[in-house]
């Protein structure tokens, strides 16, 4: 089986012990099993069948190139939310055609350069955005593919922070206007429009908002059809939640049978975008335990080398990791709260957590953080960027070194 495993206090990833390879290269360190996001990816892609379908894996949520060039080699095209991720996309051998763009505020040095690279569509957020785009694509001579993204009032009942569906929210074009655009787009001599998109929002664990806002993408594409404009396919966002803890959530099929049961009719292509659910799970953090105190509350605190620079999705969402205690084989019978070495009372990876007696030195596993966990990584408090280490093949290699002093310092003048 791949990914991680836990056997007598030990955890492994794809049968590896993780001890050996954190006391190699040190902690904190990110490792990922290669054959895990193979399965996660191919879930995705196989539940599609044989109906017309691209998967553009997200880059946001890990573009790690030795992550990426994995993706690349099982078919995967990719979704960049800026020019930064356009640019590592073609490094780990992507190309322009493999490239959906999206994202609120492009700036127009990333509209001129994703238009002369020619990608596969930019996904477009305002009108404003759309003149913009029109008038790069006029100046370079060329006609830019774009499709909409609609914003459809929908909620998608995941966490208020990753929530992007509703009108109160800054994503998207009202369906409205989307039909005015539409009609705009034979006299935009720039443009050609090829999709409409949309994304309600991320970790999403139920599928009827899912359904909801495929169901508006459909009827619009039938109406523009109606009128004479035919498109070439929908963007129906990434969003696809996973399992924190344990608890039963929609698997990729689920998934993609929503998507299906609503789309098949049109017969229009489809185009997905996920993130967490191909790589999260695929993911752990390892690191050590620097302090063990108690607190005049009665509060104990697990202090670790890695906190919210490392991963900040608990600081920022709230959000529930598993921890454990590796070579620890006694009880688990202390409540603590897992928290990093930061100057932040927020900078806190597990509260309330039962745990064994821990001691300094002891090393701590934390899981499913493949997706949102480098790749939102920081400096802060000038903590280098973690190693992260791939296991592939029965062995592992590192994948991203450590970051020295000197790399930190590398722009600084
Ligand atoms: N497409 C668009 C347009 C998106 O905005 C996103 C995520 C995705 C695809 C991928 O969604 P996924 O399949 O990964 O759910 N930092 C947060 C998540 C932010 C997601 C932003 N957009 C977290 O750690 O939970």
């Amino acid at each position: 089986m791949s990914g991680f495993s836990c056997e007598r206090f030990t955890v492994f990833c794809d049968g590896l012990s993780l001890v050996p390879i954190a006391e190699a290269e040190g902690t904190p360190l990110y490792i990922y099993s290669a054959d895990l996001i193979r399965d996660r990816y191919r879930e995705i892609d196989e539940a599609f069948g044989s109906y017309p379908h691209a998967v553009h894996y997200a880059l946001k949520a890990n573009s790690t190139l030795g992550i990426l060039r994995i993706l690349h080699g099982l078919g995967s095209a990719v979704d960049a939310n800026s020019g930064g991720e356009i640019e590592v996309a073609l490094r780990a051998g992507f190309s322009p055609q493999d490239i959906v763009f999206t994202g609120v505020g492009k700036s127009n040095e990333e509209i001129e350069r994703a238009v002369a690279l020619g990608v596969k569509t930019i996904n477009v957020e305002s009108s404003g955005e759309l003149d913009r785009i029109n008038a790069v694509a006029e100046a370079q001579g060329t006609r830019a593919r774009v499709a909409l993204r609609i914003n459809p009032d929908i909620d998608s009942g995941s966490h208020s922070h990753i929530s992007t569906g509703l009108s109160a929210h800054k994503f998207g074009i009202p369906v409205d206007q989307v039909r005015i655009l539409c009609r705009t787009m034979s006299v935009r001599k720039g443009l050609i429009l090829v999709g409409i998109h949309v994304h309600v929002g991320s970790q999403i664990v139920t599928l009827e908002p899912v359904r909801r806002a495929t169901e508006v993408l459909v009827r619009l594409a039938t109406e523009l059809c109606d009128c004479g404009i035919n498109i070439e396919h929908l963007d129906l966002g990434g969003g696809l939640g996973i399992s924190y803890d344990g608890s039963l959530v929609p698997s990729p099929l689920d998934y993609v049978s929503t998507l299906l049961a609503v789309v098949r009719p049109s017969g229009l292509n489809i185009i997905v975008e996920p993130g967490r659910s191909v790589v999260a799970p695929a993911g752990a953090l390892l690191a050590r335990v620097v302090d063990v105190k108690e607190q005049g509350s009665g509060k104990r605190f697990v202090v670790l080398n890695a906190g919210m620079s490392e991963l900040m999705r608990p600081a920022l969402y709230g959000a529930y990791h598993r921890i454990y205690v590796l070579g620890n084989n006694r009880n688990a019978d202390t409540v603590c709260d897992v928290v990093g070495p930061l100057c932040e009372t927020s900078d806190v990876l597990g509260t309330d957590r039962l745990l064994p007696a821990v001691s300094v030195g002891d090393l701590v596993v934390v899981l499913d953080v493949g997706a949102y966990g480098s790749a939102m990584s920081s400096n802060y408090n000038r903590h280098p960027l973690p190693t992260e280490v791939l296991v592939d093949d029965k062995t592992w290699r590192v994948i991203r070194r450590r970051q020295t002093v000197d790399d930190m310092l590398a722009c600084e003048v």
